[in-house]
């Protein structure tokens, strides 16, 4: 049996032909051998621990097709990844067209009540887009718009509208899992007091692995990985081995250079098993079930997924 027996309920597990079709795409990308040891892996663990995946915004502009044809496998065969998504690509253009100059402080956009309704209007609208898109290629799925995370302000004087996020709603997520959908977060939070503040996307996708803690965390890109300085993609990063020679070298730089500091130091507080890939949304599937991958992989140990 290709599913895992602890497949939601209200799922219809997959019928003969739907398996045969699974198998088939599964062995266009990778041997028969590494696509059951994978499957069988990801399913081994409750289904909200399998993965949660970060949504850039222009994922959900540039390449929303590809983002829902390869959810919609996951979700065929069983799994359930947690989607949190950010739509920063569009948010600056449209703060443009309203005449506000989008402005960031270490890389965090200060926000203040003007960006925040222009931010809240968008990311609702981009949830409902990907929701409804999901659910054409005949995938539940439910928004989670608020209260999912649980934020302080971060630094008020500094960042304005900013969340600091001191807690995530998981009963929200299991709920909607066990149900048979798959959760869509947006990346905004409230106050105890109900005020609605932004939070980073990447951010927000962290702190739901902190309480998660998933087998894999997903980066969705364009770029399809981290590439190396002569432009070639870096297959896999083991931080223990390689951290320190890596960011003593000058072509590790700007993004990049923030993008694995900030791997690290969400890895060093997740279970050694879990591991971070980067990856194309049209190639999360090769990603995921084979050996080699295609995008980048990044993890503590050389034991993979010990
Ligand atoms: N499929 C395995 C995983 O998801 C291995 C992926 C290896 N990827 C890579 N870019 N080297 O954990």
């Amino acid at each position: 049996r290709l599913l895992s027996t602890s497949t939601p309920s209200k799922t219809t597990s997959a019928d003969l032909s739907t398996r045969g079709m699974i198998v088939q795409t599964l062995s266009s990308v990778g041997s028969k051998r590494e696509v059951q040891q994978y499957l069988s892996l990801f399913t081994s663990v409750s289904s909200q621990r399998f993965a949660v995946i970060k949504v850039g915004g222009a994922i959900l502009t540039d390449y929303l097709d590809e983002l829902c044809s390869s959810l919609a496998f996951l979700y065929t065969v069983g799994l359930y990844p947690v989607i949190v998504h950010g739509a920063g690509p569009q948010l600056n253009s449209l703060l443009e067209q309203a005449g506000v100059e989008p402005q960031f402080e270490e890389g965090i956009r200060i926000t203040d009540a003007k960006t925040l309704r222009v931010a809240r209007d968008l990311f609702l609208k981009e949830n409902m887009n990907l929701v409804n898109k999901l659910e054409e290629k005949g995938v539940h799925a439910q928004p989670l718009t608020t209260g999912m995370f649980r934020a302080d302000y971060l630094n008020k004087e500094k960042w304005g509208l900013v969340g600091k996020v001191t807690g995530v709603n998981k009963q929200a997520i299991e709920t909607a899992i066990s149900n048979g959908y798959l959760p869509i977060l947006t990346s905004m939070a409230e106050t105890d007091d109900g005020q609605i503040l932004n939070v980073n996307a990447d951010v927000a996708a962290a702190e739901l692995a902190r309480a998660l803690e998933p087998l894999k965390v997903v980066y969705l890109s364009e770029k399809g990985g981290l590439s190396d300085a002569a432009g070639q993609k870096i297959s896999a990063i083991n931080l223990d081995e390689e951290y320190e020679h890596l960011m003593s070298q000058d072509w590790v730089k700007y993004g990049t250079r923030l993008k694995i500091k900030e791997i690290k130091e969400l890895l060093d507080t997740l279970p050694r098993a879990t591991s971070v890939a980067i990856i194309h949304p049209g190639e999360l599937q090769k990603e995921l079930f084979t050996d080699s991958g295609a995008g980048t992989l990044i993890r503590r140990g050389s034991k993979l997924l010990s």
